[in-house]
């Protein structure tokens, strides 16, 4: 007998099933999360992603949250909807693209030195595929910063983001990357900037494994 799938396909159940290139057809110029959450994303990405590196905005839309005094030498970003992107000012080019319906990321094998998925993790039907692509498409050693906070485009997100809270969202990230494979360290950060006042922010941060021989050099 084959064992339960780890994931059942009842959880990326969601309340619209409809194609997602109908939602996100008209752009939406506007912020998911509030200006001390969005800060606090940025401080993440200056911490996380060197300058001059190559990075990959997945789940982009007009603004990628970059810090502004730190130059990139690439910035992909792909998303759903084109005049979104085009409006993006920290993008090199853009690739619109449906992960729902191909989690197939059209890049070479370590093609950047980072990503970020912001606050949109929670609409992806298919995470494991998505973030197994993003670790083949990563250089070893590279960082995904991936964030998100306690607001989502309900009708569109998955079910079991539904049903859990915060630290089940986290954990279930963890679970997704851990499936994926390839992906070490995990690190689960809690970066709310001032609970009450703000929008929460939380973090997954994860790093494509090295291989097994490859010294870490400090
Ligand atoms: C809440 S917005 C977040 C946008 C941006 N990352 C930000 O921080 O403002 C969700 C984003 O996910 C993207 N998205 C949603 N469903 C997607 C899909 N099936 N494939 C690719 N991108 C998708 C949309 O284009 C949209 O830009």
């Amino acid at each position: 007998m084959n064992p339960a799938p780890l994931f059942p396909a009842d959880l990326f159940r969601r309340q619209d099933e409809t194609p997602d290139a109908e939602f996100y057809h008209h752009p939406r110029f506007v912020a998911h999360i509030d200006d001390a959450a969005i800060a606090a994303v940025t401080q993440l990405y200056r911490e996380y992603f060197p300058p001059n590196s190559a990075l990959l905005d997945l789940m982009s839309s007009w603004i990628s949250h970059l810090p502004a005094e730190i130059a990139y030498r690439r910035v992909v970003g792909l998303g759903m909807n084109a005049a979104e992107l085009r409006a993006n000012p920290r993008l090199s080019a853009h690739v619109v693209l449906d992960l729902n319906e191909q989690p197939n990321l059209p890049f070479q094998n370590q093609e950047f030195d980072g990503a970020a998925i912001c606050v949109s993790i929670d609409y992806l039907t298919q995470p494991v595929a998505v973030l197994r692509e993003l670790a083949r498409v990563l250089r070893p050693g590279a960082p995904l910063v991936i964030t998100f906070s306690n607001r989502c485009f309900p009708s569109k997100a998955i079910a079991v983001w539904h049903a859990l809270d915060d630290r089940g969202h986290l954990a279930l990230v963890q679970r997704f990357l851990e499936e994926a494979g390839g992906w070490q360290p995990i690190t689960l950060l809690d970066r709310s900037p001032a609970p009450g006042h703000s929008d929460p922010l939380y973090a997954v941060v994860a790093r494509v494994a090295l291989p097994q021989n490859q010294a870490v050099i400090d």
